[in-house]
């Protein structure tokens, strides 16, 4: 069988290294890759929103499943587009996949499944969303534990964590006024901020059975002991001791199974891998947001531990026979993945730096790079993106997997490269 994995981050870096390891899988395509997945794949030049293209080249290359990684195909129908020609597709549909595309939505179905997660209003205009701001804090100088959030897909960067009410009132405007997000700002929602340790459960599930998978942490903000701006997430480690087993046994029980009822209830019945983002708080885990897809950098680490083969797996989901699929097996050992960045990553930065030192972190034991902002020009890997490769590594312990992560990210150079320093400390 061939396989095409949509998407080109670290994430669909490690889906086509772990698919192409099947024994069942004969070709990967990646559309449009990075300059790993050339390596593992094979790169189609087709762009993860040009459906007709990609329905196409299915067809053409005996796709037998195709396998979306990022929010963004997924939120405009790419599934119920391939679906509609008979192509079998890993993924939710479009209407399931509201569950990430729009908070509003996400949160009114929490609420009515009673999954717990932060207390919210949602508003359409920013006098109203001002009001209520005002109305409810009226000293300028008080305390006001406020989470802004944009309703639609702003590649993470739609939320503001504030503490004052100035800054409340500056997402306000920066969001619903100015559009800083455009269309996902539609909508605005104000979160009760929530405190405690975050992490990442995700499973996979056909809207019948879940399947779930080691809990994982995600380092989302820019700098060491998380100072700075929000990224997309700079290094994820697995298995997180935050998450024992009695409180994944609570999650899938309060959180997971009843969100996937209440989508079947709702007609939108979920098919992929559902992936909650949780705060531990004191009062338990509470769910920060739903994303429908792998999370990234979570994959990496993920798939690094799976000795299941990934395709049974995705197979079974599409099939709807996830009840049959046997226990998946895991490497015991923990995996940590850094991110390295490119200079100025999450705001501006420069692309086109060649890379070097990429063959002798691989050459390592138990590390693999995967690639993200990268691409192959003439023979030679140059950086693309803000975030560029995401080293990866299994150890007997979490402090040993981070460091051999780290002995592997010594090796990789180019002008401006940064990583955290910290990844997996909060396993401690
Ligand atoms: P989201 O995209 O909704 O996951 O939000 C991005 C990040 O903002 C999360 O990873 C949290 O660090 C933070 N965040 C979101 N919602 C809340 C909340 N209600 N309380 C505290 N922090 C939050
Ligand atoms: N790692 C966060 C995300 O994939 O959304």
């Amino acid at each position: 069988m061939n396989v095409l994995v949509v998407g080109n981050g670290g994430r669909e870096h490690a889906l086509a290294w772990k698919i192409a390891q099947s024994s069942r899988v004969d070709r990967v395509f990646v559309a449009p890759g990075n300059a790993g997945t050339a390596e593992d794949a094979e790169n189609v030049a087709i762009s993860p929103s040009d459906f007709p293209q990609l329905i196409k080249f299915a067809k053409q290359n005996h796709v037998g499943l195709t396998v979306v990684g990022p929010e963004a195909p997924l939120a405009a129908g790419i599934v119920d587009a391939l679906q509609a020609e008979q192509l079998r597709v890993f993924g939710p549909s479009k209407a399931a996949a509201q569950l990430e595309g729009s908070k509003v939505f996400c949160k009114n179905l929490l609420r009515n499944a009673d999954v717990p997660s932060a207390d919210y209003h949602a508003f359409r205009d920013a006098e109203s969303a001002a009001r209520f701001v005002t109305d409810r804090y009226p000293d300028k100088d008080q305390e006001v534990p406020l989470v802004v959030k944009a309703d639609g897909l702003a590649a993470g960067k739609g939320v503001v964590v504030c503490s004052r009410r100035e800054q409340v009132l500056a997402a306000i405007e920066r969001i619903i006024v100015d559009r800083e997000f455009g269309d996902a700002g539609r909508e605005i929602i104000f979160e009760e901020r929530l405190d405690g340790q975050e992490a990442s459960v995700l499973a996979i599930t056909d809207g019948r059975t879940i399947v779930t998978l080691t809990p994982a942490q995600d380092h989302k903000p820019a700098y060491d002991g998380d100072q700075g701006p929000n990224t997309g997430g700079m290094g994820a480690y697995c298995p997180t001791p935050l998450v024992d087993a009695t409180m994944l046994a609570w999650i899938e029980e309060h959180v997971l199974v009843p969100t996937v009822h209440a989508l079947k209830r709702s007609r939108r019945p979920f098919s992929g891998v559902l992936y909650a983002g949780l705060m531990i708080t004191h009062q338990g885990p509470k769910v920060l947001e739903y994303n429908v897809r792998f999370g990234d950098p979570e994959c990496q680490p993920l798939l690094m531990r799976l000795r299941s083969d990934l395709v049974d797996i995705l197979e079974a989901t599409v099939d709807q026979r996830l009840d049959e699929l046997a226990p998946l097996e895991w490497d015991p050992r923990p995996a940590v993945c850094v991110v390295m960045a490119a200079e100025g990553y999450p705001g501006k930065y420069e692309t086109g730096q060649p890379i070097r030192g990429l063959e002798q972190a691989a050459a390592l034991p138990d590390v693999k790079v995967f690639h993200a902002g990268t691409r192959l020009v003439d023979g030679q890997v140059l950086t693309s993106g803000g975030r560029v490769v995401g080293v990866t590594a299994l150890g007997n312990s979490i402090p040993t997997a981070k460091l051999q992560a780290y002995t592997a990210v010594k090796y990789i150079r180019w002008p401006g490269a940064w990583c955290r320093k910290d990844i997996s400390d909060k396993a401690r």
